[in-house]
């Protein structure tokens, strides 16, 4: 039996903290923390391929605020290019694995079918410019894997649910963007199809690359808030707002710092065929983790 050493960056993150859980039946996971390694520091993250020898490395460590990007892109560009760029190096040395995790953010969202991995990209902000740049510094190595997703959702962290869930606890109304496309994804589902993926790519099934990963189904912004707040008042949680009260709004008068694609649907027919798979719809993920909160409320 081999035991593989899987180096995972970002594990207390959304994805990487359901990776930690993911993983874990597929060898023996070293996860530093920021104080334990700084990622901005190139010194430190060789050191620490060369202290750990990772037979793969996982990546889910980013520059993930997107208006915050645009008055720090070089901050962005280090976390989601250089750093990538520099764990393929060293992958490239070792011949370790490596796994790294890509952004609907891409595409500037022009397109009205959903995207496949090989429609063209055009960034609209400096975040997707930073992840286009990751994605082809790893694509350029031959055992990569690079997972691309949108909409990421966990029961902890920053996230969209999570701010909706408690926007709805204090106010009574809510103005949430109705002209922004994509399917919402949980962290866990993401951690399960890398771990799956990675499962196949160790025993020489399927190959490396690019595939785009996504729950079934779409929705904007303001559907997935009716679906949260419905979902969340049927099962039991206090609302001040339901999704009756909701009111739907334009991007423009958001007017957020980063531009959004309007369309960030993907296409996951490549996954699916390649690792036979089957996405999931996403209200499923979403009622899991309302679940999962109002559990860890009680407990
Ligand atoms: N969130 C989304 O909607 C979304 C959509 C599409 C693609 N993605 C991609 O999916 C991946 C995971 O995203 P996520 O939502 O899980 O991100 P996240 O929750 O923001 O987590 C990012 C992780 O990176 C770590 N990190 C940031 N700067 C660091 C540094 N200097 N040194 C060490 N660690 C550092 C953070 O550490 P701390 O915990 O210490 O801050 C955190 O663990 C990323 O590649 C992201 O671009 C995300």
């Amino acid at each position: 039996m081999v035991r593989r050493r899987i180096l995972l960056l970002g594990s207390r993150g959304q994805l990487g903290h359901a990776l930690a859980r993911s993983l874990a039946p597929l060898g023996e996971i070293t996860a530093p923390t920021r104080e334990q390694c700084d990622l901005y520091d190139p010194g430190a993250v060789l050191r620490l391929l060369e202290r750990t020898r990772p037979d793969c490395i996982v990546n889910a460590a980013a520059y993930t605020a997107v208006d915050a990007a645009e008055h720090h892109p070089a901050l962005a560009m280090q976390l989601n290019a250089s750093l990538p760029a520099l764990l393929a190096e060293a992958a490239g040395r070792t011949g370790a694995w490596l796994v790294h995790y890509s952004s609907d953010y891409v595409y500037s969202g022009r397109q009205a079918t959903p995207y496949t991995e090989t429609d063209a990209t055009e960034p609209l902000n400096t975040y997707g410019r930073s992840k286009l740049a990751g994605d082809q510094a790893v694509a350029g190595y031959s055992r990569h894997l690079i997972l691309r997703t949108g909409w990421v959702f966990h029961r902890f962290g920053a996230n969209f649910l999570r701010t909706i869930l408690r926007r709805a606890r204090q106010q009574t109304r809510l103005q949430v963007v109705d002209d922004q496309l994509g399917a919402p994804n949980s962290a866990e589902f993401i951690a399960a199809v890398t771990a799956h993926v990675l499962r196949d790519l160790w025993r020489d099934l399927g190959a490396p690359g690019l595939y785009h990963v996504a729950s079934q189904g779409h929705t904007s912004w303001y559907g997935y808030a009716c679906h949260l707040l419905t979902e969340a008042g049927r099962h039991g949680l206090a609302l001040r707002c339901s999704a009756d009260t909701i009111q739907p709004i334009s991007s423009q008068v958001l007017s957020r710092l980063a531009s959004r694609p309007a369309y960030a649907v993907l296409d996951t027919a490549r996954l699916c065929d390649t690792f036979d798979l089957v996405m999931p719809p996403w209200q499923l993920g979403v009622s899991q983790v309302v679940q999962d909160i109002l559990r860890l409320e009680a407990s």
